[in-house]
């Protein structure tokens, strides 16, 4: 196994804490879908939920502009692919759209690249993914390997799909590796040689769903979530996002963390309504 320089296992220990495990809070879904419904205004969505997360997955402009630079204890994840928009047929066009040299000012615990296997441009991604690992080498930057779906394979979240695009982000060098949670999990896991962590995807219908996700997830070997849309589009994102945090953190069950996010509903931790939700913005918001 190769050894790791100094500094990138201390950029990867701001993500991944001292028992293996992370719990990930992304919000970067408005570099292609702008302000996504729970998202609207970053600063005040994420505000009440920075306790209990270990990094944040975001762009570079949602962190200078509504992360405090005087946050502690929090690393960061900044996604550098990018370049499309929800409005086109598809989403995988993308390029690189941040280098690892600005990522460093920034002073970033890793970047984020997303591929997309399978899509039209799976070729050029996974050249971004490539160009993105050679660059961030120069730095003992790590990368995280994003194995994204768009519209066209969002059908293809099944093990057989899942390991061939996990497999491929880590045969690349990345780091980590983001993809779905799937049935037979654990082959994702045992052929893909570097950790894994899990995205929640659109949100899912009750707690106990999200709860269940993690666990299976967990279970299965991912060492945590990244997870976005089933933590700050539910009713109750701090009740929610302790419970997840309990199972990734403190070998919770699904019934003790639900008996936890029951436990921790009420008026002071209801997500504050700035925008309803049309059911066009609901729409927008699953396309991934
Ligand atoms: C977009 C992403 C998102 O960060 C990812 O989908 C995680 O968020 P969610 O839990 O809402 O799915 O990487 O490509």
């Amino acid at each position: 196994m190769a050894i790791m320089s100094w500094g990138k296992q201390n950029r990867l220990h701001q993500i991944i804490k001292s028992d293996g495990h992370t719990v990930m809070l992304a919000i970067d879904h408005g570099y292609f879908m702008g302000p996504t419904h729970g998202m609207e205004i970053p600063a005040r969505a994420i505000r009440p939920l920075l306790p209990y997360i270990d990094s944040l997955m975001l762009s570079p402009g949602i962190l200078t502009t509504s992360v405090p630079a005087t946050l502690g204890g929090v690393g960061w994840v900044l996604r550098a692919s990018g370049g499309n928009t929800v409005l086109d047929p598809d989403i995988d066009n993308e390029s690189l759209i941040l280098t690892a040299a600005e990522a460093i000012r920034l002073n970033a615990s890793a970047i984020a690249v997303s591929i997309y296997i399978g899509a039209e441009h799976q070729h050029q991604t996974l050249l971004n993914l490539s160009t993105a690992i050679n660059d961030a080498a120069q730095y003992n930057l790590p990368v995280l390997g994003v194995t994204a779906v768009g519209k066209k394979m969002k059908e293809k979240v099944e093990k057989r799909y899942l390991a061939l695009a996990s497999r491929i982000a880590a045969e690349f060098g990345a780091d980590i590796v983001k993809t779905y949670y799937c049935d037979g999990f654990e082959e994702v896991v045992a052929k893909t040689p570097v950790p894994i962590v899990v995205a929640g995807g659109p949100k899912l219908a009750t707690y106990r769903d999200v709860l269940e996700l993690t666990y299976r997830s967990i279970q299965a070997g991912a060492i945590g979530v990244d997870m976005g849309r089933n933590i700050w589009q539910s009713d109750y994102p701090a009740a929610i996002l302790q419970g997840v945090r309990a199972i990734v953190h403190e070998k919770a069950s699904v019934d003790q963390a639900l008996e936890l996010v029951e436990g921790l509903q009420n008026d002071s931790t209801r997500r504050e309504e700035l925008y309803v939700a049309t059911a066009e913005d609901v729409a927008i918001s699953s396309v991934h």
